[in-house]
Formats: structure tokens, C-alpha cells, sequence
């Protein structure tokens, strides 16, 4: 098993926001999170790169075998967790190579060479389609939000995660970027047969372009349905109303 959350329980201003939410995924495996706005998917996905703001009240996240609760943000993403938010953040006066080239190199426990790494991080600009100025601006500083989105992946590329973790990749793309971005995850996913992909939306769209292994319906802070990609097209037509808490729909029988 590459990730087992367990039980997981957070309250954010009274409100219970994750509630008993379980979630397993194995190495190779592709796994999509559905569910309307505001259910949680966001803070599920900062939840396990410890975020400052969202602690856990109770349960567990298990890497291969072990908690990762005491670790930090950073010790998670050496661990190979990496995480493409919804709202990239700007860092000013840093460099998108200049910090990509820093984080690599603390992964990697060493310093990674100027040369070998500017060469990784064209090739990347350009499988990516984005603009060579890129590589010198302050990190998303100006960006569009579809630039933003693709500088997600472009650090995705570089830093060579086992697990991804996208949240709402989708929104702010138009639909050839949309396609760039996938053919991206995709030829990832084929080179490294072992890398794991979280992929949280509100929209099936992109599940046009990446083939998932399972599909869940998160509501009310937790999975309520698992099922294949037919789950998704099933909720385009029907909306998430149908969804109802399975605890719920038990104590009724
Ligand atoms: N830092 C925070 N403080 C207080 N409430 C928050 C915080 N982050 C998210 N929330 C609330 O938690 C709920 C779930 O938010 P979020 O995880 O972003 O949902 P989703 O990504 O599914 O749309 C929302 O009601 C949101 O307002
Ligand atoms: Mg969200």
C-alpha cells in the first residue's frame, strides 16, 4: 500500500469538514475524488501535506507502512508526495528555476548541476508549451491561470514525485492547455509505471484525457460511492443530490 488514509476527522471554524474519511490507493494506481464545492476535497489534499491551517483532530495517513503524521510539509515531499494546488501561491523575488533547482536538490540529498538541470527544465518548458521566460520570472508573479496550472506540472516533472496529488487542475485551462497538461501526466504515468495519481475535480472533463482506476463521490466529508470512470459521466448527467450519506441511508434501514 503507497498511501492508506485512515479514519481522518478535521473541524475548521466548528464545522466538521472531514468526517471518518478512508481513502487507500497502491502504487501504479489512479484514483479520482468528486464531490460539489465546499466538501472538503481541498482541505483533504492539504490535510495530507500538512498544512499549517488544517490539523487533524483524529486517524492517520500510513506511507508504505508507516505514519507520516509527525512529519512536516517538506519531510512529506522528500518523501515523493507532491501536491498541484488549486490556487497556486506567488513567491516573490524567487525564481521559478531558482527554486526548482532548490527543491530537487534537497530531494535528491545533493546539489543537482546547473547544466543537467537547465537542459531537464527547457525540455519541460517545451513539452509543456509554455514560454521561455518562464524559467527566470518570479515564481507565478503575472502568470495566468493557466500558466499557473502548467508551472504545477512543469515542477511536477522535475521533481519526480511517486505520488501526485492534483487539485482542480482543470479550472483555469482552456481545452488545449487542458490536453498538453494531460499528455504531461500521462507520459509520466507511462515512464514511471509505480507513480500514484490523486486527481480532485468537481467536473469530469479532464477524466476525458486520463483513464482512472476508480472514481469516488465525496460528500459530507467522506467517500459515499466508489465506482469506474461511468460514475463520473453518471454524476454529469444526475448531480451529486442523488448522493446520499451512506451512514445516513444504513440507520434508515
Ligand atoms: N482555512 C480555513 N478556515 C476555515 N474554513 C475553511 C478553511 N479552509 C476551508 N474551509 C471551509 O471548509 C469547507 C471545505 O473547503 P474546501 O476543502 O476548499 O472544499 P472543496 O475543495 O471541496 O471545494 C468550506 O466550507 C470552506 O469554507
Ligand atoms: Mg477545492
Amino acid at each position: 500500500m503507497l498511501l492508506e488514509l485512515k479514519h481522518l476527522y478535521i473541524k475548521l471554524n466548528d464545522k466538521k469538514i472531514l468526517d471518518d474519511f478512508s481513502l487507500t490507493i497502491q502504487p501504479g494506481e489512479v484514483h479520482v475524488i468528486m464531490g460539489p464545492n465546499g466538501t472538503g476535497k481541498s482541505t483533504l489534499s492539504k490535510v495530507i501535506m500538512n498544512h499549517p491551517a488544517y490539523h487533524l483532530e483524529q486517524g492517520d495517513i500510513v506511507w508504505n507502512g508507516k505514519s507520516i503524521l509527525s512529519m512536516s510539509t517538506d519531510e512529506r515531499a522528500k518523501l515523493g508526495i507532491f501536491l498541484a494546488m488549486q490556487d497556486p501561491l506567488t513567491i516573490e523575488g524567487v525564481s521559478n528555476s531558482e527554486f526548482l533547482r532548490t527543491a530537487l536538490s534537497e530531494k535528491e540529498g545533493k546539489t543537482v548541476g546547473i547544466f543537467e538541470f537547465l537542459q531537464e527544465m527547457n525540455q519541460a518548458i517545451q513539452d509543456l508549451k509554455m514560454s521561455d521566460d518562464m524559467l527566470h520570472r518570479s515564481i507565478n508573479q503575472g502568470f495566468s491561470g493557466g500558466e499557473r496550472k502548467k508551472n504545477e506540472i512543469l515542477q511536477m516533472k522535475l521533481l519526480k514525485p511517486q505520488l501526485i496529488l492534483l487539485d482542480e487542475i482543470d479550472s483555469g485551462l482552456d481545452v488545449d492547455s487542458l490536453k498538453i497538461v494531460c499528455e504531461n501526466i500521462n507520459q509520466y504515468l507511462n515512464e514511471n509505471p509505480q507513480a500514484s495519481l490523486l486527481i480532485i475535480t468537481h467536473y469530469p472533463r479532464i477524466l476525458d484525457y486520463i483513464k482512472p482506476d476508480y472514481v469516488h463521490i465525496m460528500k459530507d466529508g467522506k467517500i459515499q460511492k466508489t465506482g469506474d470512470l461511468s460514475l463520473a459521466y453518471e454524476i454529469e448527467k444526475t448531480g451529486y443530490h442523488g448522493i446520499n450519506d451512506v451512514s445516513e441511508l444504513a440507520s434508515h434501514e
